[in-house]
């Protein structure tokens, strides 16, 4: 059942991860998303791991970060599993290899902010062990 296996993303993985990031919500062109990986690539302080089962059926990114009033902190930046692969324990699995990613950077503390209409991917986090700790409003402005 669980025939997959995690390792990080290849910038040849970018049609696999363009198609499930549509399936998050934000369809982006393969194209863009190979310049995203390696411009955070670039940047270091992040990782891309995939699970494999063949193709690419799932990906995680996670990246540290240095709040000046909290300190350090990794964040689950996106998440995301092949609709047909749901249900299997590939994304714990993500999750599992993105705390060992962090642990291994040195932190102690992952966040990961999850859209209110997700109501399934927060029981998914409880369960994992993630605690709800504030709720936040989130506010965009296009600059010009
Ligand atoms: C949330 C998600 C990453 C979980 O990955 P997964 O591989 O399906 O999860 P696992 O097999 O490790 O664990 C199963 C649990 O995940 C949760 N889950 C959330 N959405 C699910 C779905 N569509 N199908 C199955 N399980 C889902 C449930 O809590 C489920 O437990 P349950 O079967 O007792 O209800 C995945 O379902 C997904 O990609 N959802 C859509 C995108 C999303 O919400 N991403 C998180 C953004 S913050």
């Amino acid at each position: 059942l669980n025939d997959w296996a995690i390792r990080p993303a290849r910038v040849s993985d970018a049609p696999a991860i363009a198609a499930l990031a549509a399936q998050l919500g934000y369809p982006s062109p393969q194209a863009e998303i190979e310049v995203r990986m390696e411009g955070l690539d670039a940047r270091g302080r992040s990782a891309i791991l995939v699970a494999e089962a063949g193709t690419v059926v799932a990906w995680i990114a996670v990246r540290g970060d240095l709040a000046l009033e909290s300190g350090p902190y990794a964040e689950i930046a996106g998440l995301v599993v092949d609709e047909a692969w749901r249900g299997r324990g590939a994304g714990e699995a993500l999750v599992a290899a993105a705390e060992a990613w962090a642990r291994k950077q040195g932190h102690t503390r992952v966040r990961v902010r999850s859209n209110v209409l997700r109501e399934r991917a927060h029981q998914f986090y409880e369960r994992l062990g993630y605690v709800v700790t504030k709720k936040q409003v989130v506010f965009d402005k296009l600059l010009r």
